[in-house]
């Protein structure tokens, strides 16, 4: 078999044998197939797309080239959750807690921040002595006794992908739905569990920018899912707008303790109660309105905040900045951006918003780069609010005072104002089984 037969079998538009996809992922890991003739395959698969078997050849191949994890001893009852990257999107945080409460078992690996998008392991490490990295043995245990744990994403969880992604990365080929459901779903099999929850993000702060694209990414997603014995749901949401107010590290941390102690955003509360539910309607076999109904009931009884609070204990947290926020620390420099005129936000660019907080210090540039966890924004305003001209649209939180100038022209240009106020959007714009 050649490399070159399979690049232009592929370029012709034919389909691949799953021999010729195992030869070419299997020989680029080891170190056979250079990163030349991988880059031509790569662009090849973007422009004539995969059959799905294909796709779920490719996910397998990624999923086998490195170690999986056994959650076999928990039956039925796993349950894991994916975003496919947003801002402001604290949403594992409250899921976690909220299902593993309700009996759902969450052994979630969760990777970080890059570019515009934060990651969970972040936000986790923003609460002082939180562990991210434990072993395997300890997981497990913690996994038995309270139902949930996160860690980071080892490194040894579908190498394949993680040098193929980074080669994506510089070769413009990462926005091709075949690549990015293989890779989302190489990781997912590969970490165990049995029902997979996606949050397929939609908007200006999505990868996804038109629904059409996302709901071809979750079927792709779902049907690689049924193919592998796994039940997956996929939701489409909203990601034209930040999820809920916060923006950066310690402030998502305090707006997810809002949620749990029942008095967070509205967008946020919806969005989390919808994930929730759809992972106990795959871990417990309970119909949707019966599983949104124990969601609600744990978020008010205070039920989910508890788990919450033993779940941050038990992985070496201090628990105490539930009741003294100042515990995770506040910027030292903050500043309000005004608006320059009244009326109504017409619309909000979720991905410019995104690029401010890191500017401020929330986000990375590059893989490794050093994070402010006490760095964000908080809106006061969102998209259908009436605003007053010189009225406070947004509070700014950084140590680094000189970033603010830039962040604020990222933040103005990501903010319109219109006379009108607009129609309301939907948050979740429908459910792929
Ligand atoms: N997230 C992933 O893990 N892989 C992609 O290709 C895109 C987003």
């Amino acid at each position: 078999m050649r490399m070159y037969d399979i690049i232009q079998k592929k370029r012709d538009g034919l389909e691949l044998t799953d021999a010729e996809i195992e030869f070419a992922v299997e020989g680029y890991v080891r170190g056979g197939v250079p990163d030349y003739q991988m880059s031509a395959l790569l662009m090849a698969v973007y422009f004539r797309g995969m059959t799905p078997r294909e796709i779920k050849t490719l996910t397998l191949t990624m999923m086998r080239s490195g170690e999986t994890v056994d959650l076999s001893a928990f039956g039925d009852l796993t349950v894991d959750k994916h975003s496919t990257g947003g801002v402001g999107d604290k949403t594992t945080l409250i899921v976690a807690p909220i299902v593993a409460c309700l009996g759902g078992v969450v052994a979630k690996m969760s990777g970080r921040g890059l570019g515009h998008t934060g990651g969970t392991v972040d936000k986790l490490e923003a609460i002082p002595g939180f562990r991210t990295e434990m072993d395997r043995g300890d997981f497990l245990r913690q996994v038995r006794e309270i139902g949930v744990a996160v860690v980071g994403q080892s490194g040894h969880l579908a190498p394949a992908d993680k040098k193929i992604y980074a080669l994506r990365d510089v070769t413009a080929t990462v926005e091709s739905i075949p690549l990015i459901a293989s890779s989302i779903m190489s990781k997912k099999l590969a970490s165990g569990a049995k029902n997979i929850v996606l949050d397929v993000k939609v908007g200006s702060g999505a990868f996804m920018k038109t629904r059409e694209d996302a709901e071809r990414l979750a079927r792709a997603m779902v049907g690689i899912g049924t193919l592998s014995s796994r039940r997956v749901t996929a939701v489409l949401t909203n990601m034209d707008i930040p999820l809920g107010r916060a923006v950066g590290n310690s402030l998502e941390v305090l707006e997810a303790v809002d949620v749990l102690a029942g008095r967070g955003p509205a967008d946020l509360v919806e969005v989390c109660s919808e994930l929730a539910a759809r992972m106990l309607c795959l871990a417990r076999g309970w119909a949707y309105e019966e599983s949104i109904e124990k969601v609600r009931d744990a978020l008010a009884s205070g039920a989910a905040l508890e788990k919450f609070r033993g779940w941050i204990a038990r992985q070496g947290g201090d628990a105490s900045f539930i009741e003294s926020p100042e515990k995770l620390g506040t910027a030292p420099v903050t500043w309000e951006l005004k608006a320059e005129e009244g009326g109504y936000i017409s619309s909000m660019d979720a991905e410019r918003i995104g690029k401010a907080a890191a500017v401020l210090g929330a986000g990375r540039e590059k893989a490794g780069d050093p994070i402010d966890y006490t760095a964000g924004i908080v809106l006061l305003g969102k998209t259908g609010d009436e605003v007053r001209e010189g009225g406070t649209l947004a509070t700014l939180y950084t140590s680094k005072k000189e970033k603010i100038p830039e962040a604020a022209v990222f933040l103005r240009d990501a903010i319109r104002i219109s006379p009108q106020k607009p129609a309301p959007q939907p948050l979740i714009f429908g459910v792929v089984e």
